[in-house]
Protein backbone atom coordinates (compact mmCIF):
# COMPACT_ATOMS: atom_id res chain seq x y z
CA UNK A 1 0.00 0.00 0.00
CA UNK A 2 1.05 3.48 -1.05
CA UNK A 3 0.27 7.01 0.61
CA UNK A 4 -2.09 7.47 -2.16
CA UNK A 5 -3.63 3.88 -3.28
CA UNK A 6 -7.25 3.88 -3.67
CA UNK A 7 -7.04 7.99 -4.68
CA UNK A 8 -7.64 9.35 -7.90
CA UNK A 9 -6.54 12.35 -8.92
CA UNK A 10 -7.32 14.58 -11.81
CA UNK A 11 -3.86 16.47 -13.01
CA UNK A 12 -4.75 19.41 -15.64
CA UNK A 13 -1.58 20.36 -17.68
CA UNK A 14 -0.66 17.11 -17.52
CA UNK A 15 0.55 16.21 -20.61
CA UNK A 16 3.76 18.58 -20.06
CA UNK A 17 5.91 19.87 -17.98
CA UNK A 18 5.36 20.46 -14.34
CA UNK A 19 1.84 18.67 -14.84
CA UNK A 20 3.46 15.31 -16.60
CA UNK A 21 6.21 14.76 -13.87
CA UNK A 22 3.50 15.33 -11.06
CA UNK A 23 1.06 12.89 -12.95
CA UNK A 24 3.97 10.31 -12.74
CA UNK A 25 4.53 11.33 -8.94
CA UNK A 26 0.84 10.58 -8.16
CA UNK A 27 1.16 7.60 -9.52
CA UNK A 28 3.56 6.37 -7.85
CA UNK A 29 2.28 7.12 -4.51
CA UNK A 30 -0.93 4.90 -5.35
CA UNK A 31 -2.74 7.22 -7.34
CA UNK A 32 -5.15 6.42 -10.27
CA UNK A 33 -4.32 9.48 -12.69
CA UNK A 34 -6.80 11.17 -14.72
CA UNK A 35 -4.20 12.90 -17.69
CA UNK A 36 -5.99 16.03 -19.01
CA UNK A 37 -4.30 17.86 -21.76
CA UNK A 38 -4.81 19.07 -25.52
CA UNK A 39 -2.51 17.03 -27.04
CA UNK A 40 -3.61 13.53 -27.39
CA UNK A 41 -0.13 12.19 -28.53
CA UNK A 42 1.23 13.67 -25.65
CA UNK A 43 -0.91 12.42 -23.00
CA UNK A 44 -1.02 8.90 -24.66
CA UNK A 45 2.88 8.86 -24.03
CA UNK A 46 1.99 10.32 -20.04
CA UNK A 47 -0.22 7.59 -19.48
CA UNK A 48 1.73 4.82 -21.20
CA UNK A 49 5.14 5.77 -19.25
CA UNK A 50 2.61 5.54 -16.24
CA UNK A 51 1.20 2.13 -16.60
CA UNK A 52 4.43 0.97 -17.91
CA UNK A 53 5.16 1.91 -14.08
CA UNK A 54 2.84 -0.31 -13.13
CA UNK A 55 0.43 3.16 -12.28
CA UNK A 56 -2.85 3.81 -13.56
CA UNK A 57 -3.89 6.44 -15.87
CA UNK A 58 -6.28 7.30 -18.64
CA UNK A 59 -6.16 10.57 -20.48
CA UNK A 60 -9.11 12.94 -21.28
CA UNK A 61 -8.62 15.91 -23.87
CA UNK A 62 -10.01 19.11 -22.88
CA UNK A 63 -9.09 23.00 -23.77
CA UNK A 64 -9.53 24.44 -20.35
CA UNK A 65 -10.22 27.90 -22.49
CA UNK A 66 -13.73 26.14 -23.01
CA UNK A 67 -16.27 26.46 -20.64
CA UNK A 68 -18.47 23.08 -21.69
CA UNK A 69 -15.07 21.38 -21.95
CA UNK A 70 -14.41 21.88 -18.87
CA UNK A 71 -17.74 21.11 -17.24
CA UNK A 72 -17.35 18.02 -19.39
CA UNK A 73 -13.85 16.99 -17.58
CA UNK A 74 -15.10 17.60 -14.04
CA UNK A 75 -17.94 15.56 -15.05
CA UNK A 76 -15.84 12.66 -16.98
CA UNK A 77 -13.24 12.77 -14.56
CA UNK A 78 -15.64 11.25 -11.70
CA UNK A 79 -14.96 10.92 -7.79
CA UNK A 80 -12.11 12.72 -7.81
CA UNK A 81 -9.67 12.95 -4.17
CA UNK A 82 -7.10 15.53 -5.67
CA UNK A 83 -6.95 18.01 -7.83
CA UNK A 84 -3.89 19.71 -9.48
CA UNK A 85 -4.48 22.71 -11.57
CA UNK A 86 -0.89 22.81 -13.24
CA UNK A 87 -2.26 24.16 -16.73
CA UNK A 88 -1.30 27.41 -18.18
CA UNK A 89 -0.89 29.43 -20.71
CA UNK A 90 1.45 32.63 -21.21
CA UNK A 91 1.46 35.99 -22.74
CA UNK A 92 4.32 37.88 -23.20
CA UNK A 93 4.97 41.09 -24.74
CA UNK A 94 3.97 45.14 -24.55
CA UNK A 95 0.59 45.14 -22.96
CA UNK A 96 -0.95 47.77 -25.73
CA UNK A 97 -0.57 44.60 -28.60
CA UNK A 98 -3.26 42.44 -26.52
CA UNK A 99 -6.97 42.23 -27.40
CA UNK A 100 -9.56 41.62 -25.15
CA UNK A 101 -10.16 38.14 -26.45
CA UNK A 102 -6.57 37.07 -26.16
CA UNK A 103 -6.76 38.72 -22.25
CA UNK A 104 -10.05 36.62 -21.54
CA UNK A 105 -8.80 33.83 -22.89
CA UNK A 106 -5.36 34.21 -20.95
CA UNK A 107 -7.69 34.46 -17.94
CA UNK A 108 -10.40 31.42 -18.89
CA UNK A 109 -7.14 29.33 -18.69
CA UNK A 110 -5.33 30.00 -16.17
CA UNK A 111 -8.19 31.21 -13.64
CA UNK A 112 -11.69 30.44 -14.45
CA UNK A 113 -10.70 26.35 -15.09
CA UNK A 114 -9.48 26.21 -11.20
CA UNK A 115 -12.60 28.14 -10.32
CA UNK A 116 -14.86 25.96 -12.14
CA UNK A 117 -12.96 22.42 -11.40
CA UNK A 118 -12.53 23.33 -7.98
CA UNK A 119 -16.59 24.36 -7.18
CA UNK A 120 -17.61 21.21 -9.53
CA UNK A 121 -15.30 19.03 -7.29
CA UNK A 122 -14.60 20.12 -4.11
CA UNK A 123 -18.26 19.56 -2.57
CA UNK A 124 -17.77 16.21 -3.83
CA UNK A 125 -14.77 15.92 -2.11
CA UNK A 126 -16.47 16.70 0.97
CA UNK A 127 -19.05 14.75 1.05
CA UNK A 128 -16.44 11.41 0.87
CA UNK A 129 -14.57 13.41 3.98
CA UNK A 130 -11.88 15.32 2.26
CA UNK A 131 -9.66 16.12 -0.56
CA UNK A 132 -6.48 18.33 -1.81
CA UNK A 133 -6.44 20.77 -4.60
CA UNK A 134 -3.00 22.14 -5.58
CA UNK A 135 -2.92 25.13 -7.77
CA UNK A 136 0.21 25.82 -10.09
CA UNK A 137 0.83 29.90 -9.43
CA UNK A 138 4.35 31.32 -10.18
CA UNK A 139 6.73 33.72 -8.47
CA UNK A 140 5.34 36.23 -11.24
CA UNK A 141 2.11 36.59 -8.75
CA UNK A 142 4.46 38.42 -6.22
CA UNK A 143 7.32 40.23 -8.75
CA UNK A 144 6.23 42.98 -10.83
CA UNK A 145 7.31 41.58 -14.74
CA UNK A 146 8.07 43.37 -17.52
CA UNK A 147 5.79 42.52 -20.69
CA UNK A 148 3.89 40.04 -18.86
CA UNK A 149 1.02 41.88 -17.41
CA UNK A 150 -1.95 39.49 -18.06
CA UNK A 151 0.34 36.57 -17.09
CA UNK A 152 1.15 37.81 -13.72
CA UNK A 153 -2.39 39.39 -12.96
CA UNK A 154 -3.95 36.00 -13.50
CA UNK A 155 -0.91 34.06 -11.11
CA UNK A 156 -2.30 36.73 -8.54
CA UNK A 157 -5.66 35.72 -8.68
CA UNK A 158 -4.73 32.05 -8.34
CA UNK A 159 -2.82 33.13 -5.24
CA UNK A 160 -5.74 34.97 -4.26
CA UNK A 161 -8.38 31.91 -5.34
CA UNK A 162 -6.23 29.88 -3.61
CA UNK A 163 -7.06 31.56 0.09
CA UNK A 164 -10.96 31.97 -0.97
CA UNK A 165 -11.31 28.44 -1.57
CA UNK A 166 -9.32 27.10 1.26
CA UNK A 167 -11.42 29.49 3.97
CA UNK A 168 -14.43 27.89 2.27
CA UNK A 169 -13.71 23.77 1.78
CA UNK A 170 -11.61 23.69 4.49
CA UNK A 171 -14.27 22.82 7.31
CA UNK A 172 -15.65 20.30 4.92
CA UNK A 173 -11.73 18.74 5.06
CA UNK A 174 -11.13 20.13 1.58
CA UNK A 175 -7.26 21.60 1.64
CA UNK A 176 -6.50 23.99 -0.68
CA UNK A 177 -2.86 25.13 -1.82
CA UNK A 178 -0.64 26.24 -4.30
CA UNK A 179 3.02 26.28 -5.17
CA UNK A 180 4.40 28.97 -6.58
CA UNK A 181 7.35 27.72 -9.03
CA UNK A 182 10.35 29.97 -9.94
CA UNK A 183 11.93 29.03 -13.44
CA UNK A 184 11.90 25.74 -14.15
CA UNK A 185 12.73 23.47 -17.48
CA UNK A 186 9.96 22.98 -19.08
CA UNK A 187 8.56 23.73 -23.04
CA UNK A 188 9.83 27.23 -21.74
CA UNK A 189 12.95 27.77 -23.19
CA UNK A 190 16.41 26.99 -21.81
CA UNK A 191 17.90 30.75 -22.78
CA UNK A 192 15.09 32.35 -21.24
CA UNK A 193 15.30 30.46 -17.92
CA UNK A 194 19.43 30.45 -17.28
CA UNK A 195 19.15 34.21 -17.30
CA UNK A 196 17.89 33.95 -13.94
CA UNK A 197 20.64 31.73 -12.34
CA UNK A 198 22.39 34.15 -10.77
CA UNK A 199 19.59 35.68 -8.86
CA UNK A 200 18.64 31.89 -7.20
CA UNK A 201 20.51 31.30 -4.31
CA UNK A 202 20.59 28.31 -5.35
CA UNK A 203 22.01 29.16 -8.45
CA UNK A 204 20.27 26.78 -11.11
CA UNK A 205 16.43 26.51 -12.51
CA UNK A 206 14.15 24.22 -10.88
CA UNK A 207 13.39 20.60 -12.70
CA UNK A 208 9.71 19.30 -12.81
CA UNK A 209 10.46 17.04 -10.46
CA UNK A 210 11.35 19.82 -8.04
CA UNK A 211 7.91 20.83 -8.07
CA UNK A 212 6.18 17.85 -8.42
CA UNK A 213 7.78 16.43 -5.38
CA UNK A 214 5.91 19.12 -3.32
CA UNK A 215 2.86 18.96 -4.87
CA UNK A 216 2.60 15.32 -3.89
CA UNK A 217 3.77 16.25 -0.62
CA UNK A 218 0.98 18.54 -0.40
CA UNK A 219 -1.56 15.79 -1.36
CA UNK A 220 -0.42 13.28 0.93
CA UNK A 221 -1.58 12.40 4.79
CA UNK A 222 1.75 13.96 5.47
CA UNK A 223 0.14 17.40 4.08
CA UNK A 224 -2.82 17.15 6.39
CA UNK A 225 -2.25 20.39 7.99
CA UNK A 226 -1.51 22.57 5.11
CA UNK A 227 -4.40 24.82 3.96
CA UNK A 228 -4.50 27.99 2.13
CA UNK A 229 -0.45 28.45 1.37
CA UNK A 230 1.17 29.19 -1.36
CA UNK A 231 4.57 27.89 -1.12
CA UNK A 232 7.29 28.59 -2.90
CA UNK A 233 9.46 26.13 -5.09
CA UNK A 234 12.26 28.66 -6.53
CA UNK A 235 15.33 27.80 -5.21
CA UNK A 236 14.87 31.40 -3.29
CA UNK A 237 14.48 33.75 -6.21
CA UNK A 238 11.57 35.69 -4.41
CA UNK A 239 12.82 35.61 -1.00
CA UNK A 240 16.04 37.55 -1.26
CA UNK A 241 17.48 40.56 -2.58
CA UNK A 242 19.16 40.32 -6.02
CA UNK A 243 23.19 40.51 -5.94
CA UNK A 244 24.58 43.48 -5.67
CA UNK A 245 27.71 44.58 -7.57
CA UNK A 246 30.89 45.12 -5.11
CA UNK A 247 31.18 48.87 -3.53
CA UNK A 248 34.05 50.66 -5.05
CA UNK A 249 35.96 51.86 -2.20
CA UNK A 250 38.79 54.40 -2.33
CA UNK A 251 42.00 54.82 0.60
N1 LIG B 1 8.15 26.45 -16.25
C1 LIG B 1 8.26 27.51 -15.48
O1 LIG B 1 9.33 28.13 -15.43
C2 LIG B 1 7.08 27.97 -14.67
C3 LIG B 1 7.32 28.94 -13.69
C4 LIG B 1 6.26 29.40 -12.91
C5 LIG B 1 5.00 28.86 -13.10
N2 LIG B 1 4.79 27.91 -14.07
C6 LIG B 1 3.42 27.39 -14.21
O2 LIG B 1 3.47 25.99 -14.14
C7 LIG B 1 2.36 25.44 -14.84
C8 LIG B 1 2.83 24.36 -15.77
O3 LIG B 1 3.67 24.94 -16.76
P1 LIG B 1 4.87 24.17 -17.44
O4 LIG B 1 6.07 25.01 -17.30
O5 LIG B 1 4.89 22.77 -16.99
O6 LIG B 1 4.44 24.35 -18.97
P2 LIG B 1 4.29 23.35 -20.18
O7 LIG B 1 5.34 22.30 -20.16
O8 LIG B 1 4.19 24.23 -21.38
O9 LIG B 1 2.88 22.70 -19.90
C9 LIG B 1 1.70 23.46 -19.98
C10 LIG B 1 0.53 22.52 -19.88
O10 LIG B 1 -0.66 23.29 -19.86
C11 LIG B 1 -1.56 22.74 -20.80
N3 LIG B 1 -2.42 23.76 -21.37
C12 LIG B 1 -2.08 25.01 -21.78
N4 LIG B 1 -3.17 25.64 -22.27
C13 LIG B 1 -4.21 24.77 -22.15
C14 LIG B 1 -5.58 24.83 -22.48
N5 LIG B 1 -6.14 25.89 -23.06
N6 LIG B 1 -6.35 23.74 -22.22
C15 LIG B 1 -5.82 22.64 -21.65
N7 LIG B 1 -4.52 22.52 -21.31
C16 LIG B 1 -3.73 23.59 -21.58
C17 LIG B 1 -0.69 22.09 -21.87
O11 LIG B 1 -1.44 21.05 -22.48
P3 LIG B 1 -1.41 20.76 -24.08
O12 LIG B 1 -0.05 21.18 -24.57
O13 LIG B 1 -1.67 19.29 -24.19
O14 LIG B 1 -2.51 21.56 -24.60
C18 LIG B 1 0.46 21.53 -21.04
O15 LIG B 1 0.14 20.26 -20.55
C19 LIG B 1 1.68 26.63 -15.54
O16 LIG B 1 0.54 27.01 -14.80
C20 LIG B 1 2.75 27.70 -15.52
O17 LIG B 1 2.18 28.99 -15.54
C21 LIG B 1 5.80 27.45 -14.84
Amino acid sequence: MSELTGKTALVTGATSGIGRATAIALAARGASVVISGRNPERGAEVVEKIQADGGTARFVATDLADEDEVRRLAQEAGAVDVLVNSAGAGAFGPSASFTTEQFNTLFDTNVRAIFLLTAALAPKMAERGGGSVINISSGSAVLGDENNAIYVASKGAVNAITRAFAAEYGPSNVRVNAVSPGPIYTSVPAMWLDRYINLIPLRRVGQPEDVAEVIAFLASPGGSYINAAVIPVDGGLTAVEPPKPPVETTD
